[in-house]
């Protein structure tokens, strides 16, 4: 009971940020020897609230903005406390994990039905092959085993006889906005980094180039990656159109489009048609430790086909033979926690209606700090929001937008955002990003700030607060 009361306390009131302190100082604090004698369970509590609690960032806090990982949805946090105590897994299903194997088929099939895919009817449900997903630990893992499906369609038996020609596992994503976890799964499956990157306009595919990419390297494509929401802008791509163009180009190239960030705008009549065409990719990740406000970690990958993750399947006779054992469907993992109860229990909790409530109040929340930084002299605006991220350029006194002078720029935002952590009390998001709408520079690559709307806590009021408190740091910075 104090252990809750403690978990929420700390959800409440801890600061965005926790105290600064230097790596090597906290090492000597904490990396000591094991106790030769056992304090007991209640000082050791007693010990993680004082001494380890002050040096945790808290991203449930309306002022840490930069991500939207707040892992603060009631039921969510109540199910996973409860998923801990029941110790299922979610290997096996009779003796194992006899109810929670049929609760992460519900909520799959719950996550499949909102981005388009058909479901089989319920009671064709005869195996863990008629589910067509799996629950998994981030969208690292997600995008990995999509990658070990795309490398399976392209070379089938490649789990048995291991990769030859590796050429032919050449991959296609969008240039400067892809996520590092789709290179660094082909690197770890074995079909090495062949990646093609193609041009983007406004942070999507330049259809043009996508075309040409796929001409030119015919045949040797496992597979093109789209994003439903890519790593830094939030940007949807026009999926249906690159489905089309892979489609018309090579029918077998796999379709994997990640949409770790893009997952709520299916809950929502208004924002769903922006995921258009999500349903005739192959495999999609979703990732609701990011965007459902669950606690970590929980990813899930769907598939078009669910028969297609038998090309992925392990066997063993001494144990998972049985219909329903998820061990026999979920590459790199044994013992699995019963982690989909969470977002059963969130999603239960809202309801359709009220997750499409969530992701268009956070698309609105988006769209007035856009305006906000439109009506802000000294700011810059990098892209057009489509969902709850937007990233923008803080120009210092002197230089004038669209005058390209993109170094003064980029050392006055790195200076501003140190000022922001050092600071504490708000938390930005900064990275480097193509000013893909040429906004300060075209083809230049600009350091920017980033909001995300994600946090339910944050309102109008906070995000003039934080221009507030940006233009003040900037001030000193002057
Ligand atoms: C678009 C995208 N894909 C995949 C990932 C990896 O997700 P995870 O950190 O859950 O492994 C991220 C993380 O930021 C992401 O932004």
């Amino acid at each position: 009971m104090d252990a809750i009361d403690v978990g929420i306390r700390f959800k409440r009131e801890a600061p965005a940020l926790a105290e600064p302190s230097d790596p090597l100082v906290l090492r000597d604090w904490f990396v000591d020897d094991l106790p030769a004698v056992g304090v007991g369970a209640e000082a050791v509590t007693a010990e993680i609230v004082e001494r380890l609690l002050p040096l945790c960032k808290n991203e449930a806090h309306p002022q840490f903005c930069g991500f939207g990982d707040t892992g603060d949805d009631p039921a969510a946090l109540a199910a996973g406390i409860i998923a801990m105590f029941t110790q299922q897994n979610l290997i096996n299903q009779r003796f194992d994990a006899p109810v929670a194997t049929f609760i992460e088929i519900a909520v799959l099939r719950w996550l499949r039905e909102a981005l388009g895919y058909v479901n089989p009817q319920r009671e064709d449900i005869q195996t863990v092959w008629n589910v067509g997903g799996l629950i998994t630990t981030g969208g690292t893992m997600s995008n990995t085993i999509a990658m070990m499906l795309a490398r399976e369609n392209q070379a089938p038996g490649t789990m048995q006889s291991g990769v030859e020609d590796p050429e032919r596992f050449s991959i296609i994503v969008p240039a400067g906005v892809g996520h590092y976890s789709v290179r660094a799964a082909c690197t770890w499956i074995g079909t090495g980094a062949h990646i093609i990157q193609v041009p983007t306009i406004g942070f999507r595919y330049d259809q043009d180039e996508l075309r040409k990419a796929l001409a030119e390297h015919e045949g040797r494509i496992m597979s093109v990656v789209a994003y439903a929401g890519d790593s830094r802008t939030q940007t949807i791509d026009r999926l249906a159109d690159v489905a089309q163009i892979v489609r018309e180009a090579d029918p077998r190239i796999w379709l994997h489009a990640d949409a770790c960030w893009g997952l709520p705008m299916a809950f929502s009549e208004r924002l769903r048609p922006r995921l258009a065409g999500i349903e005739q990719f192959d495999s999609v990740t979703v990732d609701p430790h990011k965007v459902l406000a669950i606690p970590y970690s929980l990813s899930a990958l769907l598939v078009r086909e669910p028969e297609s993750l038998r090309t992925v399947s392990t066997f063993s006779d001494l144990i998972m033979q049985e219909d329903f054992a998820f061990g026999q469907v979920t590459p790199f993992v044994g013992t699995k926690s019963w982690g989909s109860l969470k977002l059963w229990a969130m999603m239960r909790s809202h309801g359709r209606a009220g997750l499409g409530q969530i992701a268009e109040r956070r698309v609105a929340l988006a769209g007035r700090f856009a305006e906000l930084v439109d009506a802000h002299p000294r700011l810059v605006r990098l892209h057009d929001p489509d969902m709850a991220a937007v990233a923008f350029c803080y120009l210092p006194p002197g230089i004038e937008d669209g005058t390209g002078d993109v170094e003064a720029v980029n050392t006055f935002n790195k200076a501003l955002h140190s000022a922001l952590l050092a600071d504490r009390r708000w938390f930005l998001h900064t990275f480097t990003l193509p000013d893909d709408l040429g906004r300060i520079a075209p083809g230049a690559t600009v350091q920017a700030l980033r909001l995300v709307s994600i946090n339910p806590h944050l309102t109008e009021q906070h995000l003039t607060d934080l221009l507030a408190h940006l233009d003040a740091l900037a001030l000193d910075l002057c």
